[in-house]
């Protein structure tokens, strides 16, 4: 009798500071049995690959190695983190260039390769690059999404969950549009384990919250990290693990990746972000959430400004 044997194989193409955080999230948290390390500096990737490899004996048992596109092929997921960057006091949208030819010298390896894997698109700016690689790829849009404002819905949950003195699991809310400066905190459906924000504070004698004060802390915490330390990696590499976890474990997460958006509040043909249910197709069903008015007009200009960008980039 064949032995019964399958594993979960996951690829990360990139290798600079979040491929190699993100390496170390999947290897720590022991959702895959094989990973490969993808960069144009091969040397770097054999280098951790054989980092995270001395950590064998302290985690699930892990095949990780450095490889090539090819040994993308068979993976369940691949993660798309190759690129440039943000430099201080440079926005997302200002890699652009740089990284829409990155990703056009490795789609035709992509589509070769990875044509039954779920793709997840980190490199920024990510919705550009998401639709950029749907459009090209002609994959199906649940497959081919990006990690989006997963992490700016934790930091808003984290900023929220501090002030309220509550467990950020507890807290519900989401930013959605442009992983970027034009993104939207939804504070018209945010709530504490049900109870809305306002009463929430009554009932815990808090001080009433700066709105306005909070949603910019959220949107500007990339700058003023990588005005401290040079790069954001950790907590993107966590949101990526989530993601994986989700699509791999079938789970039908409610998580605000970035994909393609047909008709959702008048918006057509743009990849930003909204909730979606996360499984293991992907990125399954969008959860069209009832927004105010201020928050819809907020998001349609996000869209609007996407799609101009995405104009210019000859798409
Ligand atoms: C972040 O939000 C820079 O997109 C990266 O941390």
């Amino acid at each position: 009798m064949v032995a019964f044997r399958r594993g979960v194989k996951i690829a990360i193409i990139g290798l600079g500071q979040v491929g190699a955080s993100t390496a170390f999230a999947i290897m720590a948290s022991g959702i895959a049995s094989e990973l490969v390390l993808i960069d144009i500096n091969r040397e770097k990737a054999e280098g951790e690959a054989m980092d995270l490899g001395d950590a064998a004996a302290f985690t699930k048992p892990i095949n990780v190695y450095e490889g090539t596109y090819a040994d993308c092929q068979g993976a369940q997921i691949v993660i798309f983190t190759a690129g440039a960057n943000q430099k201080p006091g440079e926005t997302r949208l200002d890699l652009m260039e740089k990284n829409v030819t990155i990703l056009k010298q490795a789609m035709p390896q992509l589509v070769k390769y990875c044509e039954k894997s779920i793709l997840i698109m980190v490199t920024n700016p990510v919705d550009v690059l998401t639709y950029i690689a749907l459009k090209t790829s002609e994959l199906p849009p649940n497959q081919v999404f990006g990690s989006g404002t997963v992490l700016d819905t934790s930091r808003f949950k984290a900023a929220l969950a501090q002030h309220c003195q509550v467990d950020p699991r507890n807290v519900h809310t989401y930013i959605v549009g442009e992983h970027g400066d034009s993104e939207v905190a939804l504070w018209s459906s945010a709530n504490i384990a049900g109870v809305s924000l306002d009463d929430f504070f009554q009932l815990r004698g808090l001080a009433p919250l700066n709105r306005e004060q909070l949603a910019e802390q959220v949107k500007t915490a990339a700058y003023e990290i990588i005005q401290r330390k040079g790069a954001t990696y950790y907590a993107v590499a966590l949101s990526i693990k989530r993601i994986c976890e989700a699509v791999l474990r079938d789970e039908n997460s409610i998580l605000t990746v970035s994909g393609l958006v047909k008709g959702s509040y008048g918006i057509e043909d743009c990849c930003l972000s909204l909730p979606c249910i996360v499984n293991g197709l992907g990125r399954a069903e969008t959860v069209v959430l009832p927004l105010s008015v201020e928050e819809e007009d907020a998001l349609r200009r996000s869209a609007k400004l996407l799609k101009d960008i995405i104009k210019q980039a000859g798409f």
